[in-house]
C-alpha cells in the first residue's frame, strides 16, 4: 500500500429521494487502522451513505470526504477506496478471470495484479469458470477481489457477510483485519449486530437515517447497565421516571410485563428512593449485564 492513512469524515450529510429521507443530517469519522462496523436495521440509509462515500450519489445537503478530500477529487480513485456493494453483478458469461481483467484494464493496473487477487482470495482453480456458476461465497471473494484490484487505501464493504457460510465469514474477518493492520481504513455494513461484534473496533449506528451512536465497539458494550424492577406499580413508576425526575438525562424505560420495567439512567438507590418518594412500592431490583443486542434492537428501535 503507498501512501498515507485515511479518514472518513461525514458531515451533516442527507440524502433525500423525493419524499423519502434516506440519510438525515448523519456526522461520524470512520479511522484508518481500525474496522468500523455500520449498524442499522434495513431501510436505515447505509447503502445510500456507502454509495455517496464513493461519489455514485451526490448528497442532497451535507460532505462526505475522505483524508479530507471528495472522491471526485482523487487522481486515482480506485487506489483510494475499494468498495463492494451488496448486487454488484458479473457479465454471467465472463470467467472470474477475465472480470477481473476488465476492470484492471479500467483502473489502468496490470493483469499480474489480476493474478495476485486470484489467489489472494483462493479463486485460482476457478478462474476459468464463468461466473454465473458461482456460489455466493464464489461471488463475494470476486467482488472483493474487485475492489482490491487498486491495492486501496480505504474498503467499503456493503453486508459483505450476506450469504457466507461460517468458514467464509470467519475467513473475511481475519482478511479484514489484516487490511486494517496494515493502516488502511476499513467500513463494513451490516443489520446483524453479530457479524459486527466480532469484527469491528468501533461501531457507528444509524436509524432512518440519523445517528443514533459511534463509539469504540468495547465502549459501547461497556455502556450503562440497566435495572430489572419489579413493582406491582411498574407504571405509576415508568411515568415518573420519563417525567424527569432530576436534572440529569431523561431515564430511558422499557415496559417488559406488568409489574416488571427496565429502566436506564439512574442507580439501584436513586430509583429506590424515588419510588419511596412518590410512594411507589418496589418489590425487586435487579442490575442486568449490559447486552449489546439489546442495546442495540433499544438504539434502532427494532423493540417496540
Ligand atoms: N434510489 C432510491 N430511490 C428512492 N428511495 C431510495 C433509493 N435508494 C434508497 N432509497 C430509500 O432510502 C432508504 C434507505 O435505504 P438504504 O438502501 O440506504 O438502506 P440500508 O440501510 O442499506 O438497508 P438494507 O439493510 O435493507 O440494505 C430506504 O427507505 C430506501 O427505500
Ligand atoms: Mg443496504
Amino acid at each position: 500500500m503507498t501512501g498515507g492513512r485515511l479518514r472518513i469524515e461525514a458531515r451533516h450529510l442527507t440524502k433525500r429521494f423525493g419524499d423519502v429521507t434516506a440519510v438525515d443530517d448523519l456526522g461520524f469519522t470512520v479511522e484508518p487502522g481500525r474496522i468500523t462496523g455500520f449498524l442499522g436495521p434495513n431501510g436505515a440509509g447505509k447503502t445510500t451513505t456507502m454509495r455517496m462515500v464513493i461519489g455514485h450519489i451526490a448528497p442532497t445537503s451535507g460532505s462526505v470526504t475522505i483524508g479530507g478530500k471528495s472522491y471526485r477529487e482523487f487522481a486515482d480513485p480506485s487506489a483510494t477506496v475499494g468498495a463492494v456493494f451488496d448486487a454488484a453483478s458479473f457479465h454471467p458469461g465472463h470467467s472470474a478471470r477475465n472480470h477481473l481483467r476488465v476492470y484492471a484494464a479500467m483502473g489502468g493496473h496490470p493483469d499480474q495484479r489480476v493474478d495476485e487477487l486470484l489467489s489472494l482470495m483462493d479463486l485460482t482453480g476457478a478462474a476459468h469458470r464463468r461466473t454465473h456458476g458461482f456460489s455466493t461465497g464464489m461471488r463475494q471473494r470476486l467482488n472483493l477481489a474487485t475492489a482490491l484490484l487498486g491495492d486501496p487505501r480505504v474498503l467499503l464493504l456493503d453486508e459483505p457477510s450476506n450469504g457466507l457460510d461460517p468458514a467464509g465469514t470467519a475467513w473475511l474477518r481475519s482478511f479484514l483485519r489484516y487490511l486494517a493492520g496494515e493502516g488502511r481504513t476499513v467500513l463494513v455494513s451490516s443489520h446483524v449486530l453479530g457479524e459486527v461484534q466480532q469484527i469491528a473496533d468501533d461501531v457507528v449506528v444509524i436509524r432512518q437515517g440519523r445517528l443514533v451512536a459511534a463509539a469504540p465497539l468495547a465502549e459501547l458494550s461497556g455502556a450503562a447497565p440497566a435495572i430489572l424492577v419489579r413493582s406491582p406499580d411498574a407504571e405509576a413508576l415508568a411515568q415518573v421516571l420519563v417525567r424527569r425526575p432530576s436534572a440529569g438525562p431523561i431515564p430511558r424505560v422499557e415496559r417488559i410485563g406488568p409489574e416488571q420495567l427496565r429502566v436506564w439512567g439512574p442507580d439501584q438507590a436513586g430509583l429506590a428512593d424515588l419510588a419511596a418518594a412518590h410512594g411507589i412500592r418496589v418489590h425487586g431490583l435487579t442490575t442486568e449485564e449490559p447486552d449489546l443486542e439489546r442495546l442495540f434492537l433499544d438504539l434502532t428501535g427494532s423493540t417496540r
